[in-house]
This record gives structure tokens, C-alpha cells and sequence, in this order.
């Protein structure tokens, strides 16, 4: 005993110490800041708030912008990406500008620098920090060897709707999922050194509320309760500031009418004194000047002036500093404190990132550019993210004789298989679904059938029809070409685009079985064609290591493992649509819904079910949130906790046992959810709190453990304060959103 009591007098002893180090360093820097900042001249200070632009496809560097460097005033790069480039510019800074300040280079370097990784919405599909820390981990490595210190991700942006062409960038619909991912993304990106040469500073991006913009219409106004903003759209920026993102980017959209750039609640009250964030923020493209178009900003000079005084730090590409700073100095209406605050912020990363030291990029640092563990990480993110929705007859996994018709035109799309956001990843190192299928030399025959996922000519259907016929199974390879999602990508209808649900449909009439695989940006509704075929395996856009992940899935090396990180609608017209709802007065039910086809003509008004639902549509998903099938079943019981009865102070231990009641070995991802029954504010009736991975073997056993503290139970109200509220709570454990067992349990 007296040896632990040692140990951890010991372990608390030490972290004081490096906490107190750590503030002496800290202080250090900030001395050297106020140093910095003392010998500056306000163009000095000005050009470090400015973040320039340039094109990856700069052909010469022009002499303007070195002067601009040599002048002081640039303080960050964006897009240099010729090292040479990179290299020229820094010497200037450092060796002939008055101070040497140091440029930091940055990137979107989001999923994937060379070796592309799944879709940041597929890696959120992997339910996987481990693999999401990966992807950050290999994209810092590769980037950095570039010269990039500072990457804009990771995108936190909740996603309720997919029509937004962004949600391909999210990570999902839900906070705690959201908030573990953005965790695992910073520790990628930065290591626990950020000082380390092949580590990136993080930019926790687009604060805030992107991803409500009304519609999914991308950059469109996003009203939002303050409750629900607080319960839901921040938590995953609490999350990766609190693991140590040291740059924030703000989003284009208005939040309930200010626009984010210039909203000093937001920037300053909100991020800097409630979340304790002391790194800087970066508008997005051109946001600071767009709040003229917003309506919120007269002109050019008021925007600089609202987004100065908001403590918005760095403006990216836009010039409204660089033009009107003085003026407004002079005019009052921007102190030069303000400025100093804001140069202090940018300096503090700068040697965060231990650029005064360190400068140049490391030449010996070759990034290890498609590397063949880089590739196999790749590789197995690919496999942990897809999401088998439908295996009618277990018509996968394949046997390795089975002849094979592969179909459609995202078989062999090495371009699109990449997916939104890869500006760097090179389409001749991807790797097919084709070509995996003839390195493994597989009996089958391919059919592309239409040349892209929007062509709506059906003129090589006969081709296809005639493959099937000669093959056993037919895998169809379809979905969205990377540009149909991204930024200014929303669609307002999310069918498979072209003619690919009659190129499913001609095929499935041979009476083949079918084995549907969709590489897309969001989900894409397959209401039309899901009779049509026996299997549906969702891959989002997997990546460069595309064709050997789903070959290996297809014939079972693998079994599938993601889950779903959003809820899949049977029709757009659901959107926006979630599974941590509110319950209404009106709930739907199974009993009360009235399908509109079994409406009797001349019904009486009031005849219909008069709950929450469409007639045609119902009230359900396609697939619920967290839903994904593997080539096992499994079986939970025995859910218990430790008490029923909880105060404020206790903690509640659940257990449950799960069985792998199928013939292979197997992965679930166990799921917990509570529910508030009643509060101060009316709670969603379902919340994810808890979840974990399980390998079982065939017929195994094991008992999963998850802790739940009363602070997880916490939420804002109407206050805007975090309370505790007491009462009952449902307990649900289950492999997706809306199953599961059930317990109950008191608050005090
Ligand atoms: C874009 C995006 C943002 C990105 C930035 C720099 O418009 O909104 O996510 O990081 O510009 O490319």
C-alpha cells in the first residue's frame, strides 16, 4: 500500500513540475513576445495578421510578393506548394526582413496529404479514434516534408442534412462522436510536440454552425438555438481545443444574424474567455469581406473594423488589414492594443511550433510519400469505414471462385474513388476496384457500363446485361464523382445521379444476385433500387487504397466495419434528419401512422394518425444512426448497473454481455445512449454517451464495461449554464440508434 501511496505522490509530484515548467516556459515566450512586439512597426504588426493566397499552380513566384515578405508584410502562406518556393520565401523572412519573423506555411491537408485516406465522413464511419488519428498522423507526416507546419483541419462542422455537400468533410451528426474524433485528429496532426518537424498545428474549423446553414444549401444561414449550439455544434471545438488546437478558422455563415467573422460574442466571449482558447483564429476565403454581402459590414474598412474588434486574428487572402487598419487607428475605432493582442497570438504559435529555431523545412524529411505502411493504413481505414447496410442471403463475402460481372462507373475512377478536399493526392497512385480485382486475378468479367456517375446514357447496358448473365453475382460499383460533394457541392436530390439506378435495375432483371457498392460524399438515397439488389455496401469515397479494401471485404480477407456516423434518409425530403431528436407532444408510432397509399378516399379529416410523420414517407430513416452489418451476428443481454438509484457525486458502472452467435470471427461497436425523460429544456430521446469496438472470435463471450459520471448527464438550458438535473434516465446499450436493451435509472 505504502508503495502505491509513494508511486502516485510520486506521478502528481511530477506532473506539477512539468505544469510549472511548462508555465516558466510559457512565460519565457511570452516575454520574448512583448520583446518582439516592442521593436515592431504597426506595418509589421499588420503584415503578420495577414494570411496570403497563392495557387499550387504558381508557375514563378513573383517578385511582388518576396518584396511583400521582405517588407514584413506577410505573416502566413497558403497553397506554396513547390518547396523551392517554401524555401525562397522563408530565407527572405528570416535573413532580410528588419525582425526575421518566420512565415508558417499551410495547407488543407485534410484527409490525406499523397496517400489518401477515407473521406473524413467515412473515417468518422470507422467509430475508430485510433484510425482517425492515423489519417492526421500520416497526412502530417507526408505534408510536412513540403514545408506545411499548419493544416485547416480538423472540419468539425455537426451534420444534420445531407444534402450539404460538406457533410463528406464532417464528422457526422452526433457531439460525443464528433468530440472523440476531433481529439484523435489533433494528437495526428501535432503529436504531443508541436515543435516536432513533421507535426502540423491543428484548425479546428468552420466555427461555428456550418453545417445548419438552412436547406444544406453550403454558406446559407444557420439559426441556431443557443442551447442547442452549446449542447450539440460546440462540443467538438471544446474537445480539440482541449487537446491543444492552437488555430480556430471561422465559418462563412451568419450565426442567428451575426456573421461568424465578425462575432465578438463568439470569438471573444464564447472561444477566448469560456473556452480558454489561446491560439489565433483564421477567417475562411475572403469571410471577413464577404460580411459586406452579408449585409452586416457597410463596406470593406467596417468589416476590418468588426472583425478587428471581434478578435478575429488572421485574414485569409482578403486585404481589408492590410487597407484599412491605419485609418481605423487613427479614426479610434480600433485600438493599437487590440492589434498587439492579436500580432501576440500568431507570434505565440509561431513559436509554438518552434519556428523562431527551426525555420527552414527539414530537406532530410522526405514525408515517406505513398510509403507501403502509409498505404496500408490507408488500406485498413478503408475497410474500418465501410458500412455493410444490406446482405440479404449473405451473398457476401465471395468464394474466391465465384465468377464475377463488375459494373458501373465508379470501378474504375481513380480519381473519384479520392473523394472532396485532396488537392495533393495523385490519381495515378490509386488503386481500383478494377485493379485490385486483376492483381488478384479474380474470374470476372468488367463492364463499365457508363463512363461517369452522371452519364445518363444507356447505350452499354446491353454489354452489362449480357456480363451478368454469364457471371453467378453481379457487383455493381456506383455512387457520386468526387466534385458532386465538397464545398458549394449541395444537392437537393441525393439519388444515385445519371442512369445508375436503371443500369441496377436492367442488371438485377437477369436474376443474378446483386451486391451494391456506393463510393459517395454523403448518403445517397437508394429507395428506388433497394429491392433490387441483395447487398449494399457503403465505402463513402474510401481513398487511394480503395480497390484493395473492398476487394478484401468483397471476398472476405475482411468483414465491414463501419458504422453509420449519420442517419441515411429514404428521401431527401426527410432532411434534416437525426437520430437525437426531440420527442414532441406528438410522437410517431407504428400504431398511429397511416401510410398515405392506405388512406380511404374521402377520409374525414381528422381520421389520420396526428403525429409527427410524412404520409408518404413515415417517420423513420433508411438506416439509423450507428447501424452497420459485419459477415457475424452477435446477441447483447444481461444489461445491468451498478445502482439504480445516482447522486450528483456517484458514478454508474453499466455492463453488458455480448455474444458472437454467427460462424466467423467479428467486430460490433457496442453503443450506449441515455435519455433525460424530463428537463428544464425537453432533452433529445436518444444521446450517444459511450462507445466501444469488440473482437470476438466465433461463439465467444465477453462482458463490455462502460462508466457513466453524473457529469455526462449535464446539458444547458434556457440559463446558458451547464445543470445537473435530477429525475430518470433511460439507459439504452445496442449496435445502433434505435435499438438496443433498456435500463432505467434515478438521478438524486
Ligand atoms: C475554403 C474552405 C476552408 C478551407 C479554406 C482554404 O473556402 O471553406 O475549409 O480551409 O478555403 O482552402
Amino acid at each position: 500500500m505504502k508503495t502505491a501511496k509513494l508511486y502516485s505522490f510520486f506521478i502528481l509530484a511530477l506532473i506539477g513540475c512539468i505544469n510549472t515548467l511548462n508555465a516558466q516556459l510559457d512565460e519565457k515566450t511570452e516575454t520574448k513576445i512583448t520583446e518582439i512586439i516592442s521593436k515592431m512597426t504597426l506595418d509589421q504588426k499588420i503584415g503578420q495578421l495577414a494570411l496570403r493566397g497563392t495557387s499550387s499552380r504558381t508557375k514563378v513566384l513573383p517578385e511582388q510578393l518576396k518584396q511583400d515578405v521582405r517588407d514584413g508584410k506577410v505573416g502566413a502562406f497558403l497553397n506554396v506548394m513547390k518547396t523551392d518556393y517554401v524555401d525562397e520565401l522563408q530565407t527572405i523572412a528570416v535573413k532580410e526582413s528588419a525582425l526575421g519573423i518566420p512565415l508558417v506555411f499551410s495547407r488543407d491537408v485534410i484527409h490525406g496529404f499523397k496517400t489518401i485516406f477515407p473521406i473524413p465522413l467515412g473515417l468518422a464511419a470507422s467509430w475508430d479514434a485510433e484510425t482517425a488519428k492515423t489519417s492526421a498522423r500520416v497526412s502530417a507526416i507526408e505534408g510536412s516534408s513540403f514545408g506545411v507546419r499548419w493544416t485547416f483541419a480538423p472540419m468539425l462542422d455537426i451534420a444534420r442534412d445531407s444534402r450539404w455537400g460538406r457533410i463528406a468533410e464532417s464528422p457526422g451528426e452526433d457531439p460525443y462522436l464528433a468530440s472523440v474524433l476531433a481529439k484523435a485528429y489533433v494528437e495526428g496532426f501535432q503529436t504531443d510536440n508541436l515543435a516536432d518537424q513533421t507535426a502540423m498545428a491543428s484548425c479546428a474549423k468552420h466555427f461555428i454552425g456550418y453545417g445548419a446553414a438552412i436547406g444544406g444549401r453550403d454558406y446559407n444561414t444557420a439559426i441556431i438555438h443557443e442551447p442547442l449550439l452549446r449542447n450539440v455544434y460546440l462540443k467538438p471545438f471544446e474537445a480539440a481545443i482541449e487537446a491543444g488546437a492552437p488555430t480556430v478558422m471561422t465559418s462563412f455563415n451568419e450565426v442567428n444574424g451575426v456573421p461568424a467573422s465578425g462575432n465578438k460574442w463568439l470569438l471573444s466571449d464564447v472561444l477566448r474567455k469560456e473556452m480558454n482558447f489561446n491560439g489565433f483564429v483564421v477567417s475562411d476565403w475572403d469571410s471577413v469581406i464577404e460580411m459586406i454581402a452579408h449585409g452586416y459590414a457597410a463596406d470593406e474598412k467596417h468589416a476590418a473594423e468588426l472583425a478587428l474588434n471581434a478578435g478575429l486574428d488572421m485574414e485569409m487572402t482578403s486585404k481589408s488589414y492590410d487597407n484599412h487598419v491605419k485609418a481605423l487607428l487613427k479614426e479610434g475605432k480600433v485600438k493599437e492594443e487590440q492589434i498587439d493582442f492579436l500580432v501576440r497570438n500568431i507570434l505565440r504559435i509561431k513559436f509554438q511550433l518552434n519556428l523562431f529555431e527551426k525555420p527552414y523545412r527539414l530537406k532530410s524529411h522526405t514525408g515517406n510519400l505513398y510509403a507501403p505502411e502509409h498505404l496500408a493504413k490507408a488500406k485498413a481505414a478503408a475497410i474500418k469505414s465501410s458500412v455493410l447496410l444490406k446482405n440479404e442471403n449473405n451473398t457476401l463475402p465471395l468464394a474466391a471462385t465465384t465468377k464475377v460481372a463488375v459494373i458501373g462507373p465508379l470501378a474504375d475512377a481513380p480519381r473519384e474513388q479520392l473523394g472532396t478536399w485532396t488537392f495533393d493526392g495523385e490519381k495515378e497512385h490509386s488503386v481500383t476496384p478494377l485493379q485490385a480485382f486483376t492483381d488478384a486475378k479474380a474470374s470476372f468479367t468488367f463492364v463499365k457500363a457508363l463512363t461517369h456517375s452522371r452519364d445518363q446514357s444507356e447505350k452499354k447496358f446491353e454489354a452489362a446485361v449480357k456480363a451478368a448473365e454469364q457471371s453467378d453475382v453481379v457487383v455493381v460499383f456506383a455512387g457520386e464523382e468526387a466534385i458532386l460533394s465538397g464545398e458549394a457541392h449541395s444537392r437537393a436530390n441525393i439519388d444515385l445521379p445519371g442512369a445508375q439506378e436503371a443500369l441496377i435495375k436492367a442488371v438485377a432483371k437477369t436474376g443474378k444476385p446483386v451486391v451494391l457498392v456506393i463510393m459517395a460524399g454523403r448518403p445517397i438515397t437508394i429507395t428506388n433500387i433497394i429491392d433490387d439488389v441483395d447487398t449494399v455496401l457503403m465505402a463513402w469515397h474510401p481513398g487511394t487504397m480503395a480497390g484493395p479494401a473492398l476487394y478484401d471485404i468483397i471476398y472476405g480477407k475482411s468483414e465491414p466495419q463501419g458504422r453509420l456516423p449519420v442517419t441515411w434518409p429514404k428521401t431527401s425530403g426527410q432532411l434534416p434528419l437525426f437520430y437525437n431528436h426531440k420527442n414532441t407532444g406528438r410522437p410517431s408510432s407504428v400504431e398511429s401512422f397511416v401510410q398515405m397509399d392506405d388512406i380511404p378516399v374521402g377520409a374525414w379529416q381528422s381520421s389520420l394518425g396526428n403525429t409527427t410523420h410524412y404520409l408518404d414517407a413515415g417517420f423513420t430513416p433508411h438506416f439509423p444512426f450507428g447501424y452497420g452489418l459485419g459477415y457475424t451476428t452477435f446477441a447483447l443481454s444481461n444489461l445491468k448497473l451498478s445502482k439504480t438509484e445516482l447522486t450528483k457525486a456517484e458514478t454508474l458502472e453499466v455492463t453488458v454481455s455480448i455474444k458472437n452467435t454467427g460462424d466467423r470471427a467479428g467486430e460490433e461497436v457496442v453503443q450506449l445512449y441515455i435519455q433525460d425523460k424530463v428537463g428544464s429544456l425537453t432533452r433529445p430521446v436518444r444521446e450517444l454517451k459511450r462507445f466501444k469496438r469488440v473482437k470476438l472470435n466465433k461463439g465467444e463471450t465477453k462482458t463490455v464495461s462502460f462508466s457513466i459520471a453524473a457529469k455526462d448527464l449535464e446539458f444547458v438550458n434556457n440559463t446558458m449554464k451547464s445543470v445537473l438535473e435530477s429525475g430518470e434516465f433511460n439507459i439504452y446499450v445496442g449496435q445502433h440508434s434505435a435499438s438496443g436493451l433498456m435500463a432505467t435509472f434515478t438521478l438524486k
